[in-house]
């Protein structure tokens, strides 16, 4: 914990996905690709997209409803809102804000974080370094992506990885448990390999832009994947050591849900047995800043993650970025 000051844990969490599937077999149908490889290569099976007209907010509210019902919280109690996202409604205002109108937070701060799916573990340890310098009390982290938004479905290399939702959680101060530590990083050289080209100061949005299919993600698959690998052990490790915690000692880990061969390598180099690795990629794909918290609300509606466990939660992402954090769970379902 940050040098003995007042200690910070989860206290509440949910989620929510969309009710619309798309399965492997309607990629069959708009790019060349089958089943057999999207399952043997990622993992998916299915995901779920956000109908015509919503929005991130509208998942970003649905989750931290949920997760403020869990933590027994009102909307009103609520002194801060971080959002991770790299699906923003709009270029602005910040998203955060627009949830903090939609749930009734009304005391509540509000902004975005860009992290790309590291983006709810770095919320995580913005709102516990908020609570041990005492400027806020009752946080609500959410981290929602819709990157069906931003996906080029002509694409077969990206459009079969990715899907929508949102997670969100409840952070407070705690005493018998908590967010134990942490490990950000980012290394910008990589920013090049996992990009949205246009609509933003460097490029603004044209008919050029628009035509060239510019707006939608571009990823370096390999690239990504190996240093997906390598950084989720080396971050996990690091922040296992910074609480004394062995791997062994793990209950669950949590890696963020991109692909089931990235999560399988990075719980080899752990020594983290295939029964503690938490999987969902199967049901969602990747989504990016949610895929955690939906990962770690499901885990808790399973009992998988009971009072009292170890867990540690790790992504990567666009930037490259990465962050780890070792948490001790501290509430029940
Ligand atoms: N169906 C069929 N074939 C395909 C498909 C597809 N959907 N996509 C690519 N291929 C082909 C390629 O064209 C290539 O063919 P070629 O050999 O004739 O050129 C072949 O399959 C192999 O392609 P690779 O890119 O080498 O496949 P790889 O095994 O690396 O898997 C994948 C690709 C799944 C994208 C993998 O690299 C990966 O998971 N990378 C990490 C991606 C990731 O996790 N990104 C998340 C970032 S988080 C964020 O912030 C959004």
């Amino acid at each position: 914990m940050i040098n003995g000051a007042k200690k910070a844990g989860i206290i509440g969490v949910g989620s929510a996905v969309p009710e619309k599937v798309l399965t492997n077999a309607y990629f069959e149908q708009i790019v060349d690709t089958s089943d057999e490889w999207i399952v043997t290569r990622t993992g998916i099976k299915e995901r779920r997209i956000a109908a015509p007209g919503e929005a991130s907010s509208d998942y970003g509210m649905r989750a931290g409803f949920k997760a403020l019902d869990h933590a027994g919280v009102s909307p009103e109690e609520l002194d801060l809102i971080i959002c991770a996202t790299v699906t923003a409604d709009r270029v602005l205002p910040a998203t955060a804000s627009i949830i903090q109108d939609k749930i009734g937070a009304k005391n509540a701060a509000a902004f975005d974080l860009a992290a790309g799916c590291s983006g709810f573990v770095y919320g995580l340890a913005v709102a516990a370094g908020m609570i041990a310098s005492g400027i806020h009390e009752k946080i609500l982290v959410i981290g929602v992506d819709l990157l069906s938004r931003i996906t080029d479905y002509q694409d077969r290399s990206t459009c079969v990885l990715f899907g929508d939702g949102a997670g969100a959680a409840v952070v407070a101060p705690a005493e018998d448990h908590g967010l134990l530590s942490f490990v950000l990083g980012s290394d910008g050289s990589g920013a090049e390999l996992l990009k949205v080209d246009a609509g933003g100061s460097l490029m603004p949005a044209s008919e050029e832009t628009v035509r060239e299919r510019r707006h939608f993600i571009q990823m370096a698959g390999q690239e990504v994947f190996k240093f997906a690998v390598k950084i989720m052990a080396d971050a996990s490790i690091q922040a296992l050591e910074k609480c004394g915690i062995a791997p062994e000692d793990v209950d669950l880990f949590i890696p963020h849900q991109a692909n089931t061969r990235i999560i399988e390598s990075a719980a080899r180099r752990l020594g983290i047995p295939e029964e503690k690795v938490f999987v969902n990629v199967h049901k969602y794909g990747n989504t990016s800043a949610a895929s955690i918290p939906i990962a770690i609300d499901e885990a808790v509606r399973e009992g998988r993650l009971k009072k009292g466990d170890v867990m540690v939660a790790v992504g990567f992402g666009a930037g490259l970025t990465w962050a780890a954090s070792v948490i001790k769970w501290g509430i029940n379902p």
